[in-house]
């Protein structure tokens, strides 16, 4: 099957083909530069920025996949959840594409196809739903943090989230307490690096109680608190190192944590990671060195595919038809604040 699926719920304008689970082609536009200077994505610029991006994003997305738009079998979007006016862009065009062509339309759910990206793998990727197992899956992202019981594939169980903020969001937020440039994550991973994670403590929110929910708000203030008590130390590259390295620390022990606790009690072998901080060095790093002393399988989303992009959208479009999913109404409209089953 040849399937064409656009992404466009947050900042990233993607478009992407896919044929028999083999990518054939994932493009995606950024605007993270655009929204660097407010700090955050800015929903109205992010909407106008998908307006004038989704038609070449598109075209490039055939052209470089080799596939004429009459090739296509299904036209899938993103349907939620994500910002409600970016999401309109891409859904509302997938639609008249998938109407004009007269095939069927897909509308995924955004959480959901990070779920299931781990499953897909190589150079050029192809997805391996072949290999796929029973696990627990950590889906962490700037807007997101949850835990998922995957039974088996396209069943699954929400088993916990974040109470307050992201764990993206506590990357981005103490990034810009310590003057980082957005978005902060891949800022403080990079000074982490050099940095001593020993050197402060940190709270570590909710690690010792029962449940699988998050909460990531109090950390961040607690850094907050910290610089107001030792003002002068951001003027110390050791230090802001040391200080990143002692935040991210916190951050991916409550992860790894949370996640591995999660696997042992539902008697899974199997652990999967996604989302834009599964790009986190440490968090790759703890998540293969706990998964290896509990002898669980590990597979984390390719880093190219833990960000937004419209591949994951494609594949999850595709393993839906094959598994006997219904199209989706093709007048059916966004879902803003889709929750995962
Ligand atoms: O999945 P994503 O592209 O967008 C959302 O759906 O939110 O994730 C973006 C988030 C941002 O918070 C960004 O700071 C974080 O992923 N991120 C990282 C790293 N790379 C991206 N956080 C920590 N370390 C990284 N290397
Ligand atoms: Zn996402």
């Amino acid at each position: 099957m040849t399937i064409l699926a656009v992404e466009t719920s947050c900042d990233e304008t993607s478009a992407a083909v896919v044929r028999d689970g083999h990518v054939l082609s994932n493009i995606v536009s950024s605007q993270v530069r655009l929204h660097a200077e407010y700090g955050g994505v800015v929903p109205e610029l992010a909407t106008r920025e998908h307006l004038r991006n989704f038609l070449p994003v598109a075209r490039e997305a055939l052209r470089t996949a080799g596939v004429a738009a009459t090739d296509l079998e299904a036209v899938a979007a993103t349907q939620g959840p994500g910002l409600p006016n970016a999401l309109m862009v891409g859904l509302k065009a997938a639609q008249a594409l998938a109407f004009a062509l007269r095939k069927p339309f897909i509308g995924i759910h955004h959480h959901e196809a990070h779920l299931y990206s781990p499953w897909i793998s190589g150079q050029p990727p192809v997805a391996e739903f072949s290999a796929f197992e029973p696990n627990v899956s950590l889906i962490v992202s700037g807007g997101h943090t949850m835990l998922v019981h995957v039974h088996s594939e396209l069943k699954h169980r929400l088993l916990g989230c974040t109470l307050d903020d992201a764990a993206g969001e506590c990357f981005d937020k103490t990034a810009k307490l310590i003057g980082l440039p957005y978005p902060g994550g891949p800022e403080i991973d990079r000074l982490a690096a050099h940095g001593n994670a020993a050197a402060y403590e940190f709270p570590r929110p909710l690690l010792r109680e029962p449940g699988d929910d998050f909460s990531f708000a109090g950390l961040k203030t607690s850094v907050r608190y910290f610089l107001q008590k030792n003002p002068g130390m951001l003027e110390e590259p050791q230090r802001v190192r040391d200080l990143c390295a002692s935040v991210q620390a916190a951050i991916v022990e409550v992860l790894v944590t949370k996640t591995i606790r999660a696997a042992r009690r539902l008697n899974v072998n199997c652990v999967t990671a996604s989302g834009g901080v599964t790009c986190n060095s440490a968090l790759r790093r703890e998540l293969a060195a706990a998964c290896q002393q509990e002898r669980f399988a590990l597979r984390l989303a390719e880093k190219s595919l833990c960000t937004d992009n419209a591949a994951i959208i494609a594949v999850l479009a595709e393993r839906k038809l094959l598994l006997g999913s219904e199209a989706t109404n093709p007048d059916a409209d966004i879902a803003p604040n889709w929750a995962l089953a």
